[in-house]
């Protein structure tokens, strides 16, 4: 039998029932007390409704009744649909409009249908990252939320928008350096590879590749350390190296040492 047929059946039924129950209720009250609706017989007629919360009901299944939230039912009485505030209050999220909105199925309430452009709406549940968009303002700040998270929880991946600098470099590195709701506060460990400096300095990859002093055993990270771009002093490793008469005279290192990155003695 075809679902349509079957559908069809069971209004005839169904409508037959209500209209059993209908009349009876005025004339027979004690009858129509037993008669009131209850959860087990809304398949007979709604079995769409019923398949959806067993399959994918989660906490309106375990939770919830059919009738803690449809009270009455037509023609009898017309507290049918619930608004989700009866029960869903006290929270920033609660207070968003159209719940439905987002929420497509009541009976499968997590079932998300999530817009492609949502940002506000987020932040009633996580309000660390907006607050990091907020403190370190980037390009990423003017994406909205699903423009990368396209579904919940969904984490894209850095090489769906970009290429890396160095082609083998990975994910977890790209984060080292860029968290990723404030990638411009790059911050790296000292053992970062130079490699991964060299692709946007390449001049002074050279000079370091070449050099005999040493330094050249060094990462840039070593020395320029913490965050990007950060500026050692020779002083901070070495401070006075030399007699005082003689910096009294020449202050600056690299009058004679030439270059931190190819040392001359
Ligand atoms: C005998 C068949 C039958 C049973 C049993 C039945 N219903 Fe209905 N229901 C109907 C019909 C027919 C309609 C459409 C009536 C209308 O639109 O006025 C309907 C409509 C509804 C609606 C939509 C009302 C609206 O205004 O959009 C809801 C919600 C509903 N039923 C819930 C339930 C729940 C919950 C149960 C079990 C407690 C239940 N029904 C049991 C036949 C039934
Ligand atoms: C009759 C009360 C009631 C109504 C009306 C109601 N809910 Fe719920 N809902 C609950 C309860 C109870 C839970 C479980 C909460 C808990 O365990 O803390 C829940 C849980 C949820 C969940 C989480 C489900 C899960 O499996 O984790 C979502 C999403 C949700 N409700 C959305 C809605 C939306 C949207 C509406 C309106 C269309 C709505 N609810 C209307 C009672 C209700
Ligand atoms: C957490 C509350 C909640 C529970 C539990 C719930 N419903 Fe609903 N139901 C709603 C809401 C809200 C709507 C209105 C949906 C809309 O406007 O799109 C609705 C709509 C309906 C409709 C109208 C058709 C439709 O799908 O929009 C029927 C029929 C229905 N529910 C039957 C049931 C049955 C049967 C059960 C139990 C198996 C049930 N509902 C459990 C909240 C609930
Ligand atoms: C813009 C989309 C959107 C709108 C609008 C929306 N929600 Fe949600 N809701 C979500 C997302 C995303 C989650 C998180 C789902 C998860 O944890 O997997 C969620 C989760 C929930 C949860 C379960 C999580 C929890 O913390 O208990 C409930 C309950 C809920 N929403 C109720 C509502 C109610 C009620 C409304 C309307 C006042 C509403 N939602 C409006 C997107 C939305
Ligand atoms: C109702 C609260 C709520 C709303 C609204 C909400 N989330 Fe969530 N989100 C959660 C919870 C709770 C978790 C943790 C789930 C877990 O640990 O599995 C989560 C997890 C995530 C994760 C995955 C975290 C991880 O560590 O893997 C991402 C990404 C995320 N949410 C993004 C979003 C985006 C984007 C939106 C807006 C469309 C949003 N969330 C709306 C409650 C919410
Ligand atoms: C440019 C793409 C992008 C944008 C825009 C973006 N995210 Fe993320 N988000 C990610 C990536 C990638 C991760 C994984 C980060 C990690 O593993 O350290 C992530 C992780 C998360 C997590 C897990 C916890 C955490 O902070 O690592 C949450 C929650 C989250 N994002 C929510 C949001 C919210 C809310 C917004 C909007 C205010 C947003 N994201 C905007 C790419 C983005
Ligand atoms: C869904 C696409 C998307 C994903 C995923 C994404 N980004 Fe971006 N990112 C962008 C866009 C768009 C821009 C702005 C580009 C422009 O305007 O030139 C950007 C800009 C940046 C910038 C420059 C920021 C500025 O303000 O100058 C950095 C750094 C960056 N992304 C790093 C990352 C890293 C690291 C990841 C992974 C953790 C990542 N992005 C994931 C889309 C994405
Ligand atoms: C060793 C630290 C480091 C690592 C690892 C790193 N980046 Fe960068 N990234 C930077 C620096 C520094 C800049 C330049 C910032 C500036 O212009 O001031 C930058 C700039 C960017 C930009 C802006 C556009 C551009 O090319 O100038 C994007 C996009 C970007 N990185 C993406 C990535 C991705 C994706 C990965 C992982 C494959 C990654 N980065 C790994 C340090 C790093
Ligand atoms: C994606 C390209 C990129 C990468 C990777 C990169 N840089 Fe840079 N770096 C730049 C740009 C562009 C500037 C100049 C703009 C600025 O000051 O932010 C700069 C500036 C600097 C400066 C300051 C120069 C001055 O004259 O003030 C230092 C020092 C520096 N970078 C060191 C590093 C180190 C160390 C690494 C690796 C951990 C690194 N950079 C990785 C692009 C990059
Ligand atoms: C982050 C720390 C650090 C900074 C900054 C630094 N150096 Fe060094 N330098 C070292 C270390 C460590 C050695 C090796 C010492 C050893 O092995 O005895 C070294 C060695 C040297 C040597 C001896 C080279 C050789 O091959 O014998 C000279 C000269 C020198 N540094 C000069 C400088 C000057 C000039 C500057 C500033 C332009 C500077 N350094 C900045 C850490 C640093
Ligand atoms: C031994 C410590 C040390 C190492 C290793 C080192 N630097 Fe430097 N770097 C310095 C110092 C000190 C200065 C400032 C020199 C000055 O005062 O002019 C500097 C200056 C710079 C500058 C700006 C001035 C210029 O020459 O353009 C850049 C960019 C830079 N370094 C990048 C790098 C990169 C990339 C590496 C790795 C390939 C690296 N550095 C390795 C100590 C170091
Ligand atoms: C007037 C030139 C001159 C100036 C200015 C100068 N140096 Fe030197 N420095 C030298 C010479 C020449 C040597 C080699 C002497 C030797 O090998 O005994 C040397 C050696 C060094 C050494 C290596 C010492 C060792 O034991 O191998 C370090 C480190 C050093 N200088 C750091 C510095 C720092 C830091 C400054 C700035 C505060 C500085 N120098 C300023 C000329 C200079």
């Amino acid at each position: 039998m075809s679902d349509n047929k079957r559908g069809l059946g069971a209004w005839l039924l169904g409508a037959a029932l209500l209209a059993f129950m209908v009349f009876n209720g005025t004339a027979l009250t004690a009858r129509a007390e037993q008669a009131v609706l209850e959860s087990a017989d809304c398949g007979k007629c709604h079995e769409k409704q019923v398949l959806a919360i067993e399959s994918d009901g989660g906490r309106h299944q375990t939770k919830v009744t059919c009738v803690d939230c449809h009270v009455e039912h037509r023609p009898r009485g017309k507290d049918v649909i619930p608004p989700c505030a009866r029960c869903h209050e006290g929270r920033p999220h609660f207070s968003l409009a159209n719940c439905l909105g987002c929420h497509s199925d009541p009976h499968m309430p997590m079932n998300l249908q999530l817009a492609a452009d949502l940002t506000g709406p987020c932040l009633t549940c996580h309000e660390q990252q907006g607050q990091e968009f907020k403190e370190y303002p980037s390009k990423h700040s003017r994406l909205s939320c699903t423009f990368c998270h396209s579904a919940h929880g969904l984490i894209p991946e850095c090489f769906q928008c970009h290429k890396p600098h160095v082609e083998d470099q990975t994910m977890p590195q790209c984060l080292g350096c860029h968290p990723v709701h404030q990638p411009r506060k790059i911050v790296y460990p000292m053992t970062t590879p130079r490699r991964f400096c060299v692709p946007c300095h390449a001049g002074i990859g050279e000079l370091m590749a070449k050099t005999k002093t040493k330094h050249r055993n060094f990462t840039c990270a070593y020395c320029h350390r913490g965050d990007h771009p950060s500026m050692p002093t020779c002083r901070v490793c070495h401070g006075e190296p030399h007699g005082p008469e003689m910096i009294a005279k020449w202050p600056v290192c690299i009058d004679c040492h030439i270059d931190s990155h190819n040392l001359q003695k």
